[in-house]
């Protein structure tokens, strides 16, 4: 984010949205006492707190102590055991509230299905049998890479019943992403469909996962199971390959839950950092089961007669989270969408919205700005009155998006979470609670019972409200991530115990030991408000989605025309960042508009269509500092100043540029 944009969002911090008197009277947490006492006594009474919580879950062994916490390693509900499906689902079937309505499901093709907990519950248990059968144990890796439909939260739960570690691969990832996190995770298994829907095409799923595959490169991999979707033709290998309803055919409706110690890993999900190899964040199961479901609670405010939707994927962190365990945990309603907002038309999320009588609508900013472009018109033919608070994730949220929110889709009546967290911090860590804490347009407030957010400086000294600096997490919660995947997880004595213990040490915990480093700048408000301004290492935010210069320049790189290249992120009004790519190429090699599509072709097939370069330009040289970095502040300036004459502008002698602004970093 740019500094213009920051001092819009500061300038608009005077502007108070207090939560409406209806809203707070029916809250779970219905004023700003409430809330300061909920506070005090999660950092000042940590066990009492997570105590009266606990309570609420169903423990094999109920935890006795709460917290181990070693620097920079952390359990949580250090003894206790229990398994996060029965806490999801067989608790509100012995409850009598099997006949609620799990998900209601709508496929693309306006093809839909309605899930009670009771059913979810008799899918997740045939699967986990089908599981057992393939030759699953507890511990193995179990690769998921789904469409969203109700099938991957049946797989994932039935994955955590028996004590499997799932890690769902978004659908958009290419072949060459599947092979490597099969590969990092040691995946036994992956389970995919033929195909998936996007906007009346089909994603080949099937077809990259075998190209993922193909020459025996994941030999970990036994087994294959698809499930039937599309009806799209595929290639089919004997032996590897199983039908999701022929693996399912013979199974009992019965499957008891494996007793699960508190920290045994529940999934990886793989995520982008600084070096071109992305990390498999680890979260496990108490700590996340109980972190989710609370989150869940109080920041959506979920009641009995909610309607829930999220409209991510499952494939990122916010759909496990909350559209799969912290809702499931409340034992609320959702619903799951599997296709885009504009397919068939502009109006589809309000169409949704109107249909099913949504009360929650969790989003990202940049379709929120998406939907200020298409204009008013979509929203406003639909009955929205259902609606009665309002959600958003994935990145800054810039003012003017939140006023059209907040007017256009919440008719004026509704409150907005604006909840910051990370992939790593498995559940939301900064957000309004919307009973309580009046919200400032652009601001994710103040900070979720039992986290401690600060704002230092490099040297980690807190800084003064209003200063800019780095955002740090003081203590540890139990959502938080335990590690970066490595072979030997949890094998006590084991290298890989703690997972990659170097990088995630690295990564987190290096600059500012037993403090969590969250990688993004912030800035707090002379009324405690945090602001977030955005990623301060070298990962970027498209349409929400955490992308690593580091990983687009590998992809670049590994084409035989380049020979080195710089990507940089660039404000884009609809995505909030776009990726800038500045390649040079080998000797002899035209710029030309074919090499242009070429490579930009080439990023997608490496890593997914959603992170091939917005701009690719061509140079004879990078420029650089004298001790030979490159010097990406220029190149940024570069990427977002310049008027992009075609496509494959090349730029003059950027080392004479660099030394004419006096701009080395
Ligand atoms: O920079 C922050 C931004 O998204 C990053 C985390 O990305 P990821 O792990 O992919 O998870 C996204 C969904 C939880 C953060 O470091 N971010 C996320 N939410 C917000 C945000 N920035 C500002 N405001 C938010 N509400």
């Amino acid at each position: 984010m740019t500094t213009d944009q920051i001092s819009h969002q500061s300038s608009e911090a005077s502007q108070l949205f207090e939560p409406p008197a209806d809203f707070a009277a029916r809250a779970h947490i219905g004023s700003m006492e409430q809330y300061h006492e909920l506070y005090r006594r999660s950092l000042e009474e940590p066990e009492a707190f997570w105590r009266e919580i606990t309570d609420g879950f169903e423990w094999m062994k109920p935890w006795t102590e709460l917290l181990e916490w070693e620097p920079p390693f952390a359990k949580w509900f250090v003894d206790g055991t229990t398994n996060i499906s029965v806490n999801c689902l067989d608790r509100h079937v012995a409850a009598g509230r099997g006949d609620r309505v799990a998900f209601y499901w709508e496929g693309e093709p306006g093809d839909t299905r309605v899930i009670t907990y009771s059913d979810l519950l008799r899918d997740v248990q045939r699967f986990a049998n089908a599981l057992r059968a393939l030759g699953l144990e507890r511990g193995d890796r179990v690769l998921l890479y789904m469409p969203m439909v109700p099938e991957l939260p049946v797989a994932m739960l039935a994955c955590a019943r028996l004590g499997l570690v799932h890690s769902v691969v978004f659908g958009g990832f290419s072949a060459d992403a599947i092979r490597d996190r099969v590969n990092d995770a040691g995946a036994s298994l992956v389970i995919t469909a033929d195909g998936g829907w996007r906007r009346g095409r089909v994603i080949p799923l099937k077809g990259n996962v075998d190209a993922a595959l193909a020459d025996d490169s994941c030999p970990s991999v036994g087994n294959v199971v698809v499930l039937k979707r599309c009806e799209n033709d595929i290639a089919w290998i004997e032996g590897r390959d199983v039908w999701w309803d022929d693996a399912v055919a013979d199974q009992s409706d019965e499957c008891p839950a494996e007793d699960l110690p508190a920290e045994h890993p529940l999934y990886i999900l793989y995520t982008s950092g600084t070096t071109g190899k992305p990390k498999g964040v680890v979260h496990t199961t108490a700590g996340y089961m109980v972190y989710t479901a609370t989150t869940a609670k109080l920041i959506f405010d979920l009641r009995d007669d909610d309607i829930y939707w999220c409209t991510a994927d499952i494939g990122w962190v916010t759909g496990h989270s909350y559209i799969v365990y912290g809702i499931l945990g409340n034992g609320a309603t959702s619903v799951i969408y599997e296709g885009a907002p504009n397919a068939p038309k502009e109006d589809r999320f309000w169409a949704i919205v109107e249909k099913y009588g949504v009360t929650v609508l969790y989003t990202a900013p940049t379709a929120i700005r998406t939907f200020v472009r298409w204009g008013e018109e979509h929203p406003d033919g639909h009955d929205l009155t259902s609606l009665r608070l309002l959600g958003t994730v994935g990145e800054p949220i810039n003012p003017d998006a939140w006023l059209w929110y907040h007017r256009v889709i919440g008719g004026g009546r509704c409150p907005i979470v604006d909840t910051w967290w990370q992939t790593e911090t498995g559940g939301v860590l900064i957000t309004p609670l919307p009973g309580a804490i009046a919200q400032k347009p652009g601001s994710a407030t103040l900070p979720f019972p039992g986290t401690e957010p600060q704002i230092v400086d490099e040297q980690g000294e807190a800084l003064p409200d209003g200063t800019r600096g780095l955002l740090v997490l003081n203590r540890p919660w139990p959502g938080m991530l335990r590690g970066i995947y490595k072979d030997g997880w949890g094998v006590p004595g084991h290298p890989g115990e703690h997972g990659d213990a170097e990088r995630f040490i690295e990564q987190y915990w290096a600059k500012f030991p037993g403090r969590y480093l969250t990688g993004d700048g912030a800035v707090r408000d002379s009324d405690g408000y945090f602001w977030i301004i955005g990623r301060v290492d070298d990962t970027l935010n498209v349409s929400g989605h955490r992308i690593g210069t580091a990983e687009v320049e590998s992809a670049l790189v590994s084409h035989a025309a380049v020979a080195e290249s710089a990507v940089v992120g660039t404000p884009d009004p609809i995505t909030g960042e776009a990726i800038a790519a500045f390649v040079t190429l080998r000797g002899g090699i035209d710029a030309s508009d074919a090499m242009h599509a070429e490579l930009t072709a080439h990023v997608g097939e490496k890593l997914g269509r959603f992170a091939r370069p917005k701009q690719l330009r061509f140079a004879d040289a990078l420029p650089k500092t004298r001790s030979g970095k490159i010097m990406r502040r220029l190149l940024r300036d570069i990427a977002a100043g310049r008027e992009v004459a075609g496509d494959t502008t090349t730029l003059e002698d950027l080392t004479v540029l660099a030394q004419l602004r006096g701009d080395e970093e």
